[in-house]
């Protein structure tokens, strides 16, 4: 049998997909259909005074049009940060109150797209429009749960003063980065038919059991009256996790019209009506003794929520993990402004925080003269420096290695300005990428039968990650059958539980509930074949045999292939559920999963820390007279715990790194002061990298082994490949000009 995990394996939903055969949410169209569409407020805060709908209501295709007060049977769920499945606490149309710009108003259902877009413009709405401000301000912001710090939200560790005191060199800077908004190719979209009280949703979905949940309690039915279908996903990264107003919205309007009805999100209020990733303030201060060795760490986090959540994606937990240092002092703070609630965007505490960290590190290199690869290196920790448990694998300095060694690191100019290219200046930098391990309990179902046939079936979801593929690779290898004989099936909330595909966690998660499904197959089959009076496992000790890549072994050598043991089942098949419960899983976080919530143990268990580690470097021109900003080669090394797929894994790094190219140079969501609007919202005007931007891109993907995460030894990497990018270019450019950035995004009129 050839090699299965650790090795290319073209996706096998590829074909499907660009053939069209796969159906996205949105392909879904139930007899009978309606179209939905949301008219959005142009004020950012105060109150709806009046809503004249009978212009839309006039309008040729237009069935109905819904407000506040004629929207029948519409119900909300709790926001995540309040511990519900919602994207936000707030909902929108409960009331005349005016949040956020941009926050639905009406919502319009007609016989055709057109008409319903058509009459959502012709809804005339008036405000009494109140004080707003879009952006946060640092100075009134505060820590939250100031004084309990039950989550760690304040730590101190040490003598951070003493530390900063008996320094040899240190640095205090600040750092920025802007709101930055999710543009998946799939747009945002929910169809919601209802046949008596049994209702089905298909929407594109991180976590269908979430949905299932949420809708399901909202309504007062049991889940099993509620389908919700995702069975490929155009692209998700945080965006498509919780329960949106749209969606909620939705269901209502279909019940209300008593026909199944499609919303699909516009480009610009997919800007206003789902999560996108808070602007933040990342306040360094780092001590350092003459050698490097880090005697003072302090990190302050200030991130944009809004006034009616508290989102709290604790970056300050990450940074703090990464370098020994006896004196740490963090603290996680908010800031509240006038917008909808911001949330998860790839890599959501790292993006942002490791721009700070390593563009901080790489300043502290430069006040030491030393070679910012060798001032991780003597600060490379052996265990968590606040936890006090080892890690249960770190490869950060084997990723340096590797990466230098691939980039030429050697050849980098020890001054600033020391490297041209003509009429470019040139610079290396470099940068630490890392982002923790999320451990969640999965359930698959896993059938093998005598034909050699498996099939898989779980509620995990393919956003665009692989996941199909990586599932059959996982039952392939063990099973001992070729990845095109294994059929998965996801992406259905009543399939058995898998987690969120949030958090890096779905491969590491789900991939080991496959893993103990292939498990129990082979068990029960020996239990059988050994129970038989023939047969070459005839009368062995079924505890004592081994599955091996699809083979039966018994202890003294017996073998049987597991297709042969099956056939001699009468029913020619075993169907098991599989699962996954790591033991730092209490459980009460397996119950918190099972309900569709987030019961995630780690990246900090009683006995390690887990992490996936990895470096960047960077080589960026700037035009000596322009200013304009190149980034020639790019170059990631990356140690993840057990590569189940070179090929798709390779492309979630270099996907990771060339968003990171983006955030460094491009990405920000530009606003209007004065009226508290997100002023781009559109991909047109939303700058993004091109294929002209990006030059050579290189990952390298090292080997390491991890006994503790998972029986796979999987870590997740769905989000490492952009953590350290920003930093590394930004650093790049430090080297090349002398000129220190603090604030994303990059651009040429900086470098004057
Ligand atoms: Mo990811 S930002 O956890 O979907």
């Amino acid at each position: 049998m050839a090699q299965t995990i650790n090795t290319r394996v073209t996706r096998t939903d590829a074909r499907r997909k660009v053939t069209g055969a796969a159906t996205y949410a949105a392909d879904e169209i139930p007899a009978g259909m309606l179209h939905g569409a949301l008219a959005c407020s142009s004020i950012a805060v105060g109150t709806v005074t009046s809503i004249n709908t009978s212009v839309a209501e006039a309008e040729p295709g237009v069935v109905a049009v819904y407000t506040h007060e004629t929207l029948p049977d519409y119900k909300t769920v709790k926001g995540f940060y309040a511990g519900g499945p919602g994207s936000a606490s707030f909902w929108p149309m409960e009331g005349t109150e005016i949040r956020y710009a941009g926050q639905p108003v009406a919502y319009v259902v007609a016989e055709t797209a057109a008409a319903a877009r058509r009459g959502a413009d012709l809804v005339e709405v008036s405000y009494e429009e109140g004080e707003s401000r879009i952006h946060m301000t640092p100075d009134d912001s505060f820590v939250v749960g100031a004084g309990e710090d039950s989550d760690g939200m304040i730590l101190d560790q040490g003598d951070l003063q003493a530390g900063l005191d008996s320094a040899a060199q240190s640095v205090d800077m600040t750092f920025t980065t802007p709101f930055q908004h999710h543009n998946p190719m799939e747009m945002f979209a929910a169809t919601a038919e209802w046949r008596g009280d049994r209702l089905t949703v298909w929407m594109p979905s991180q976590s269908v059991r979430t949905l299932r949940a949420g809708i399901a309690g909202a309504y007062g039915l049991p889940e099993t009256s509620v389908r919700v279908i995702s069975s490929f996903v155009g692209g998700a990264f945080g965006s498509k996790a919780g329960i949106t107003p749209y969606t909620m919205l939705t269901i209502a309007a279909a019940k209300g019209v008593g026909a199944p009805v499609r919303l699909i999100v516009t480009r610009p209020q997919m800007y206003t009506v789902a999560t996108f990733r808070p602007e933040s303030e990342q306040k360094f201060r780092l001590g350092a003794d003459a050698e490097g060795r880090l005697t003072a760490f302090e990190h302050i986090e200030t991130a944009q929520t809004s006034q009616f959540d508290m989102v709290v994606n604790a970056g300050t937990h990450i940074t703090r993990a990464m370098y020994a240092c006896p004196n740490i002092r963090t603290e996680q703070r908010l800031s509240r402004s006038d917008t909808n609630t911001g949330g998860f965007m790839r890599a959501p505490n790292e993006m942002q925080t490791f721009w700070g960290l390593e563009s901080a590190m790489d300043e502290l290199a430069w006040k030491l003269e030393m070679d910012p690869v060798e001032l991780r290196r003597v600060n490379d920790a052996r265990e968590h420096p606040t936890e006090g448990v080892p890690f249960s694998s770190r490869s950060l300095m084997e990723s340096y290695d590797a990466v230098a060694q691939s980039f030429g690191w050697a050849d980098r100019g020890r001054e600033v300005g020391s490297m041209t290219d003509g009429d470019w200046l040139v610079g290396y930098g470099c940068a630490t990428a890392t982002y923790p391990t999320n451990i969640l309990a999965s359930n698959a179902r896993v059938r093998m039968q005598a034909s050699g046939n498996a099939y898989i079936a779980l509620a995990a979801h393919d956003v665009g990650t692989g996941t199909y593929t990586i599932m059959a690779q996982v039952a392939a290898a063990r099973l001992g059958v070729p990845v095109e004989a294994v059929d998965v099936v996801m992406g259905e909330a009543s399939f058995p539980v898998a987690p969120i595909s949030g958090g890096s966690t779905t491969a590491a998660s789900a991939g080991s509930a496959v893993h103990d499904g292939c498990m129990k197959i082979a068990q029960q089959v020996a239990t059988r074949v050994s129970a038989m009076s023939e047969g070459p496992l005839s009368g062995v000790d079924p505890a004592q045999v081994t599955l091996d890549d699809g083979t039966l072994r018994g202890p003294n050598g017996q073998s049987q292939s597991l297709a042969e043991a099956l056939s001699m089942l009468p029913e020619g098949e075993v169907e098991v559920i599989g699962e996954f419960r790591h033991p730092a899983l209490t459980n009460e976080l397996v119950a918190a999963t099972f309900k569709g919530g987030y019961g995630t143990a780690g990246p900090v268990t009683p006995d390690f820390a887990m992490f996936a580690f990895g470096a960047e470097m960077a080589e960026v021109h700037i035009h000596r007279y322009t200013h304009e900003i190149r980034v020639p080669r790019l170059h990631g090394a990356f140690a993840a715990g057990t590569w189940l797929n070179r090929k798709t894994a390779h492309s979630q790094l270099l996907g990771g790194m060339v968003w990171g190219i983006g955030s460094a140079l491009h990405e920000v969501t530009e606003t209007d002061s004065a009226r508290s609007r997100f002023l781009n919202a559109n991909i047109a005007e939303y700058l993004i990298p091109v294929n002209a931007d990006i030059r050579e891109v290189r990952v390298e993907m090292l080997e390491e082994q991890d006994d503790y995460v998972n029986p796979l030894g999987v870590k997740g990497i769905g989000e490492l490949g952009i953590v350290g990018t920003a930093a590394a270019i930004g650093n790049a450019v430090y080297h090349a000009t002398g000129t220190r950035l603090t604030s994303l995004p990059i651009r040429m009129s900086d470098l004057v």
